[in-house]
Formats: structure tokens, sequence, C-alpha cells
């Protein structure tokens, strides 16, 4: 080894100490003669001192150095001078005097400071990742997900999981979203896609009695990216045989309790809550409600079908809702609630009525469209006192009003300051809807997956209203955010062709797409589900990043670019010829 220790470890008691380091030089400062490097690696800072009384050729190949030199140190622990410890590092009450400095490797000057501190264009970020990657902020997020990821493995192996493999190149699988496909050399215009996910193979597995699999796996999906998405992101994969819906809870709240114990040391409380679907829609606007404040949604309906304005009315009639919001004593001026107007109609919603209540009485833009007795009930339902401020949303589109309020609920809780810190809400969503209709392609679609197992007492709505089954699915959130999903599949030939039935698929196209699935079915498919949570999503949760990018070694842009590489980039003309590809409708 080319060093003894690391820059992170050395302290009081191993004064006098004789000792090599190694690492890059993070600081330099030069007080009148004596150098003074801050040394760095992946574990700390240690402080080192060039003193030309001390050794005058070490001092001398120091007076050049600059940031980012690779260097080997030798040299010994010394205390600090009094008062000049630094309580923020574990190296703080040491320094190494050094007697021998050699430069492992110069470094140019850096494109991009590695200071965590400074703000930098995430763009230079992502060009110079390795760079970025060595501060220490990145170092902690990597140490973190990898802590993580351990505690998954160790606690899937004691409960008698199998970590097994499934194809990276593969037949499409019906997640939802757009295939990255590789083409086929030796099969002329053929190709595998890469997975959506493993779900055909870890129901197969089921099938070959492996009763209880996981993987680590990266899944690939040609989606619009987002903040909490990548066109490459990590699922925990998980299937088992013989349970129920309570199985995959209860297993699952053990491991997110493993995972934050071996993380953060923290204790999460289980069991988790539970909301279904349709409350948790009502009530938040969301299927992934952030509990951690309260600011409900409120349906005011009833109450304002009667009144006068017009706007509201004539939604009801149609079919829609009048939903509302109370910020409690609110602080929002007149300025400030313009720009919520503003914000809502992101979300298609067509205004944003207000209703202030005030020393001296309602002030409001549309009170005068209610009557006495209607005002009364709205401050009853909404429990609005003087100082609050309500806050309503109709469209004859329940979706539109659920989105907008559900959205400005979020929009409020951050800017009032509501969202406690360092708590972790974890909430079940149950009972989901089974199917959902599409209006652009006019037919059902499964809201998880095909393969998702109706609740039984709804199978025989399946033939005349389809829309009200519910299915045997679940989502896991945290603090507003979907970190996994999964559901109790159909195990039954006949109901999974049923399924595939109401949700248009012929039977040729069921037999194409899925027919390797369906034939294994008839030889003996254990009752089975499973569940999969998004890597990536959890990682940054457990470091506080907003963005899955700041826990991911080498992310891609928002148009799917990795500005280190280059990748996509263009390939070869014999390349393509290779693989049968001629490029005649490319878009530039
Ligand atoms: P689902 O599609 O809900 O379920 O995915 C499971 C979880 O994966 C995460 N996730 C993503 N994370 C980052 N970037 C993305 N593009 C992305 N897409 C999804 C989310 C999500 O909750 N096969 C089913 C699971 C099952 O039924 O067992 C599936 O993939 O956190
Ligand atoms: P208008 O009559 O269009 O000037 O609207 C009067 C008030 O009602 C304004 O504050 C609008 O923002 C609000 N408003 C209009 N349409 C809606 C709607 N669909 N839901 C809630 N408020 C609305």
């Amino acid at each position: 080894m080319k060093r003894t220790n690391t820059c992170g470890e050395l302290t009081k008691k191993d004064n006098k100490k004789g000792v090599t380091l190694c690492g890059w030089l993070n600081s330099r400062r030069d007080h009148g003669g004596i150098i003074f490097i801050d040394l760095r690696d992946r574990y700390g800072i240690t402080q080192i001192v060039l003193d030309p009384k001390h050794d005058k050729e070490a001092h001398k190949k120091a007076e050049h150095l600059s940031r980012e030199d690779v260097l080997q140190v030798k040299g010994k622990v010394r205390l600090r001078g009094k008062g000049l410890e630094n309580p923020k590092l574990i190296t703080g009450d040491i320094e190494v005097i050094i007697d021998d400095l050699e430069i492992l490797n110069k470094a140019d000057t850096p494109p991009i400071e590695i200071d965590q501190r400074i703000e930098i264009n995430e763009d230079m970020r992502l060009k110079y990742r390795y760079l970025d990657l060595r501060k220490p902020n990145m170092q902690k997020n990597l140490r973190i997900r990898h802590t993580a990821i351990k505690a998954v493995r160790d606690f899937y192996d004691s409960n008698g999981f199998l970590e097994i493999e499934t194809p990276m190149l593969a037949k499409s699988t019906p997640e939802g979203a757009r295939d990255y496909l590789v083409p086929s050399r030796v099969n002329p215009g053929k190709f595998y896609a890469l997975p959506q996910s493993p779900q055909l193979f870890k129901q197969l597995l089921m099938v070959s009695g492996c009763d209880r699999y996981f993987q680590i796996v990266k899944c690939f999906r040609d989606e619009d990216l987002r903040a909490d998405r990548q066109p490459e992101f990590t699922q925990i994969d998980v299937e088992m045989s013989f349970i129920d819906e309570e199985d995959i809870y209860t297993t699952h709240e053990e491991l997110m309790k493993q995972i934050w114990k071996k993380t953060l040391n923290i204790d999460i409380k289980i069991p988790f809550k539970r909301i279904p679907y349709d409350e948790a829609m009502d009530k938040y606007g969301s299927d992934k409600p952030d509990i951690r404040f309260d600011l409900p949604l409120i349906d005011v309906t009833d109450i304002l079908k009667n009144s006068d304005f017009k706007v509201f009315t004539d939604n009801i009639k149609s079919g829609g809702v009048v939903k509302a919001i109370n910020v409690k004593n609110s602080p929002l001026s007149r300025k400030e609630i313009d720009e919520l107007i503003e914000f809502v109609k992101i979300y298609d919603a067509k205004g944003l009525a207000w209703i202030k209540m005030t020393d001296k009485g309602l002030e409001s833009s549309v009170v005068k469209f209610f009557s006495d007795a209607i005002q009364k009930e709205i401050i009853k339902k909404m429990d609005a006192k003087k100082g609050d401020l309500l806050l309503f949303v109709s469209d004859h589109k329940h979706f539109i009003v659920n989105d907008a309020l559900g959205n400005l609920r979020l929009k409020l809780a951050k800017k009032l300051g509501l969202i406690p810190k360092d708590t972790y809400e974890f909430v079940w969503i149950t009972d989901f809807p089974l199917l959902e209709y599409d209006e652009d392609e006019q037919r059902h679609m499964a809201v998880h997956h095909p393969f998702t197992s109706p609740k039984d007492e709804d199978i025989k709505l399946l033939d005349k209203h389809p829309e009200k089954a519910k299915a045997k699915a679940y989502d896991l959130t945290l603090n507003g955010v979907e970190i996994g999903g999964g559901s109790i599949r159909i195990h039954k030939r006949d109901i999974q062709e049923k399924i595939f039935k109401t949700l248009g698929i012929s039977d040729k196209e069921a037999k194409i797409k899925f027919g390797f699935l369906l034939e294994a079915f008839r030889y003996g498919a254990p009752p089975h589900g499973g569940i999969a949570f998004g890597m990536d999503r959890i990682a940054a949760l457990l470091t506080d990043n907003e963005s899955i990018r700041e826990v991911i070694a080498f992310p891609k842009t928002k148009s799917a670019e990795s500005l280190m590489d280059g990748s996509p980039s263009e390939v070869s003309e014999k390349q393509l010829k290779e693989l049968n590809i001629k490029l005649d409708i490319v878009k530039k």
C-alpha cells in the first residue's frame, strides 16, 4: 500500500505516530514560509505542514503545488497549537509535519470548483462528473446509497429471498413507457427491448417455484424526464408466491425500517398509514399525498350548487365539482394571491376564486354571488376563522380540480413553511382502480399493468362496468414521493384472458406479446404478487435531495444525454450496415 492511513482518521490518539498519506491537494496556505495543505480523500481532510526548518526539500516541492495535485506525504502526527483545533473535522485536533513529499501526479486547473458550497451550473457538473463526485457531499450520497443497497440485500437474504438476474435483452414489457430498442445483428430487422422492468420474468420465476425473488436491477424507460425520472434507473424488484397484500405490506415495512436504521440510524414507525386511492385523491388531490402537513381539500360542491356563481353552477351541472383549501391565518398579499391564480393555470384550472375572512366581513372576488346562508355553510364546513383565506377551484373534470388544488397545496406548504424537517411519513396507497379510460386511444388501459389482479368481488364488474373495478394494487409513498408500486397478480389463465379482452388486446396480440407467459400459466402458476421500489428515489429521500441525479454517479440530462461521454452519439456507416439499419428519416 502506498499509505498507512486515510485522510479521515487520524486523531489525538495518533500523536507522534509516523504516517504516510495520499490524496488530492484541497487547499494550500502559505504562512510566512510555513505551508499548510489540506489533503483530501474520500474519507476526509487532514492538515499537513511543510516547514523549511523541519525539511527543506519537501517544503521546496510544496511551493509549486496547485489544487487537485495528487500527493504522497510522509511525516509525523502532532497536536495542533492551542486554539487552532478545528472541531468540524474528525482530524481537527492534529496535523502531520512532513519530511517527505512526492507528487504522484500534477493536475491542470480544474474546470469546476471542488467545493460543495459553490453553486455550479448543472451542465458543467455533469460534463465533469468525475470531478463533481470528488465533493464530500457527493461522496456522502454515494456512500448512503451503497449502505442502503447493502441493507436491502442483507434484509432479503435473511428472509429467504434469492437474488436472480433477468435478461437485459428481451421482449418489450408492458409498463406503459416507450422501449429502448436494441437491434439484433444476427437476426436482421429484429430488435430486443431493454427491460422497463423485469415484470414478466419475475412472474415466470414464481411459476418456476423460486418462491421469493428479488433483484437490484437497472430498468430502462423512454419517457419525459423530470427531477425524479431518469431513462435508466434502479429498481428493488420483488416477487413472492402464496401471499396476499398484507404480506407485501408487513415484509416491506420491515425492509424500510432496516434501510432507515442502517443508513441514518433512524427508527421509523411501523405499521405505515394506509389511505385508499379514492380518499387520497379526494382529500389531497394526489395519489402520492404528502401528509407531513394537513391543508386538506374540502368538497363544497353540495353547498355551492345553489349559488349564483355561474362558473361553479355550470360545472356542477355537467358533473363537475368545487373544492377548496383553507389557508389558516393567511399572510398572503393580493399580489401573492394573483401569483397563485397564475400557478393553478399550469394545471389547466380556469381560475382560482378566493374569500378572505377579515374584521370587516368577507373580502372576495366572488362573495357577491353567495347568499348569506351559503356563506354561513361555507364558513362552517371549512372551519373558517378571522384571517383565514379560502381558495376555490371548480371544473367539470374532477381530475383538473384535484390536480390544481393538490399542487397548490404543496406549493402553499412550501411557501408558508408548513413542512416539518426530518420527518418521514410513509403511506400505503391501496384500492387503486384496475382500469382507466384513455380518451386518445378510446379504450381502457391498465392503471398498473395488465397482470394486476382485480379484487375478487369486482371480477363480476368487468363485463358491464370495468371502470368501477378495483385492483389488488398498492403504492408506497414517502413525503409525497411514489417510492414503490406493485400488485397481486392474476395467476389464472381465464381471468388473464378476460382482462386482455377488456383492455381491447386481441387473442392474436396477446399471443404475440405475452404468449410465453400465458403458456406458462397452463402448467401450474402459484398465486403470487410483488412490488418494485425506485432505488434512486429512496436514495434521494435518504440524502434529502430533490433530484435523483444527485444520487446517481453518472446520470443523464433532461434530454436523456450524457454530457460527459457525449452519448447518445452517431455511429459509423459500417456499424449501421451490419445491423441492417438505414437512417433516412432522421429529424435534425
Ligand atoms: P412501477 O412502474 O410503478 O412498477 O415502478 C416501480 C417504481 O420505480 C420507480 N420508477 C422510476 N424511478 C426513476 N426513474 C424512472 N423513470 C422511474 N420509473 C419508475 C418509482 C416506481 O414506484 N413492474 C412493476 C412493479 C410490480 O408490479 O411489481 C413496476 O415497474 O419509484
Ligand atoms: P370571472 O367571472 O371569470 O372574472 O371570475 C371571477 C373569479 O372566479 C376570478 O377570481 C377567477 O379566478 C375565479 N374563477 C373563474 N373560473 C374559476 C374556476 N373554474 N374555478 C375557480 N375559480 C374560478
